[in-house]
């Protein structure tokens, strides 16, 4: 499945897609990458990779709308048939998400339905968690709310401080989400009446 992939940042995730899609075996294949910053360290890396990059920047648009459909018709010059989400710092707009609804999806770093939104980790802390993790899911309307394709759990260490239980979580991430692009490219986690649901695959 041609896929494409929208970063704001570091793209470290984008990067582990990278490599996972680079074997020919893999269901999915990284056909772009789309950044809303022409600063973001990840275009770099992805270029480095031989993929090609578009940056669509907010500041070029009038308004919000505007720029989600550039967005939506680079995505489409791309011939993308699934979108990731790979620190896409952005709210997309309704209409956007609808369009892509069951073929996006995003990776949030924190066990969803906790810790919606930004500085997981430290909330993590503060709030004394044991465990903490990150989610791969698909893209709805309201933030970090779609339905959960995969998730993965690791331990909040008792001197652990913000950079070192993200760095810990963030591992993690990197071994989930091409976990969970396989699933969707194989159309084995599809999203239905709102709902995840699962095929051909047990876990
Ligand atoms: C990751 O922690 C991701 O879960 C969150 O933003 C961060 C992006 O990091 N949505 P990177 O750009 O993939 O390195």
């Amino acid at each position: 499945k041609r896929t494409v992939i929208l970063i704001s940042g570091r793209g470290s995730n984008m990067a582990a897609l990278i490599e996972a899609a680079d074997d020919s075996s893999f269901p999915a294949k990284i056909v772009g990458v789309i950044s809303d910053k022409a600063e973001a360290a990840g275009l770099g890396l992805a270029a480095s990779n031989g993929i090609a990059t578009r940056v669509v920047a907010r500041g070029d648009f009038a308004s919000k709308d505007a720029h989600d459909a550039a967005i939506d018709a680079a995505l489409r010059e791309f011939g993308a048939e699934i979108v990731c989400l790979a620190g896409y710092m952005r709210l997309l707009t309704n209409g956007f998400v609808e369009k892509w609804q069951g073929r996006m999806i995003n990776i949030h770093p924190a066990l969803l339905p906790l810790l919606k939104g930004l500085d997981t980790h430290q909330r993590a802390l503060d709030a004394g968690l044991r465990i903490h993790g990150c989610t791969v899911h698909f893209v709805t309307a309201a933030m970090d709310d779609g339905p959960i394709i995969a998730q993965s759990a690791v331990p909040v260490l008792t001197g652990d401080d913000e950079k070192a239980l993200s760095a810990r979580v963030l591992g993690a991430e990197h071994a989930l989400y091409p976990m969970a692009l396989r699933l969707v490219a194989e159309g084995k986690a599809r999203m239905e009446g709102g709902r995840t649901v699962f095929s051909g695959f047990e876990a």
